[in-house]
């Protein structure tokens, strides 16, 4: 009986809350934390199914080594710029990935980096761990306050609409870029659409929730970073490569830019030397969707997407 079951390769690993009703059902192959491309490419031939996350590009090399076997490539992600949707789509794999369930944690994460950029968190600790507090200074880590500031919200999709919500209970004003007007959001929250350089300009938080895309491709660059200003706060819970980071850390640097709140890099896990020397930076190992809630959901609905196609049905989060 065994043999009749179909293969589904999981990449790296997938949490139990998904992982035991694929187990249940097919034979699982999985490359743990630390598997390579290479691994991968041992792995995938003649699987059914592939379940990949952002640290694993499936590109056609991958969709070829799997074969005409492969449905469905399921995201362990609500971001799927790992994915070759072009290469799926040619070779008729679906592509999922797994919104929702994450919004709540990424943009309350992108709060948390917002107030502990803007309150120079990481310096603040780093000098008291290190013996370097010699008491009350009137002048010392002065940063900004969020309630009656203005929040500049770059993409406003599930995640953005969310922390904007939050930063407008905090007091802010929200303004926004988006391909398209969000009435609701602007009857909502009193939102004003602007374009990218006016928001840069008018804003004292600016946070990038947009996807990661050939034209999102270092959007914030030296140039932008100079419009968010000296007393202005920069935070990405995104994707990397949105936000060029040596330039974020010269502009803290040479003191043009006020805070950054990274919690993504252009090519994780590496972080620029640059950027980890540079002040009034706060740096988090891409933990926006970190809680026990966001990530069980995640990996439940990866196994709802595949068992779906496996099953010949259509998989609740289709992006391909
Ligand atoms: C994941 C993410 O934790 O969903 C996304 O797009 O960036 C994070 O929620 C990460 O991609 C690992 O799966």
């Amino acid at each position: 009986m065994n043999d009749e079951r179909q293969t589904v390769v999981i990449a790296r690993i997938l949490l139990p809350a998904g992982r035991e009703r694929l187990a249940e059902r097919f034979d699982l192959r999985e490359g743990g934390l630390d598997a390579t491309r290479a691994d991968l490419l041992e792995m995938v031939p003649g699987a059914s199914a592939l379940v990949a996350d952002p640290s694993m590009p499936v590109d056609s090399d991958v969709l070829d080594a799997a074969g005409a076997s492969l449905k469905v490539v399921a995201n362990f992600a609500v971001g799927y710029d790992n994915v070759d949707l072009d290469a799926c789509r040619e070779r008729g794999v679906i592509v999922t990935n797994t919104p929702d369930v994450l919004t709540e944690a990424t943009a309350e994460l992108a709060i948390a980096l917002t107030f502990a950029a803007a309150r120079r968190m990481s310096d603040a600790e780093r000098d008291l761990r290190a013996g370097q507090w010699h008491g009350w200074d009137p002048a010392a880590y002065r940063g900004i306050e969020i309630r009656g500031s203005t929040v500049g919200v770059v993409g406003l999709g599930r995640i953005g609409t969310q922390f904007a919500r939050l930063a407008h209970g905090l007091g802010a004003k929200i303004v926004y870029t988006s391909r398209l007007p969000k009435p609701e959001t602007e009857g909502e929250l009193g939102a004003r659409r602007m374009e990218l350089r006016e928001l840069l300009e008018t804003s004292d938080v600016v946070s990038i929730h947009v996807p990661s895309t050939p034209e999102t491709l270092r959007l914030i660059g030296e140039a932008e970073l100079e419009l968010i200003g000296e007393e202005g706060v920069l935070v990405n819970t995104s994707r990397g490569p949105i936000v060029d980071s040596v330039a974020v850390a010269a502009a803290l640097e040479h003191g043009t830019l006020g805070a950054a709140g990274l919690d993504v890099y252009e090519n994780e896990p590496e972080v620029p030397a640059r950027l980890l020397e540079a002040p009034r930076a706060v740096l988090l190992p891409h933990i926006g969707s970190a809680t026990v809630r966001s990530r069980d959901g995640m990996a439940s609905a990866v196994a709802d997407n595949v068992i779906a196609v496996l099953e010949a049905r259509e998989p609740p989060s289709r992006v391909a």
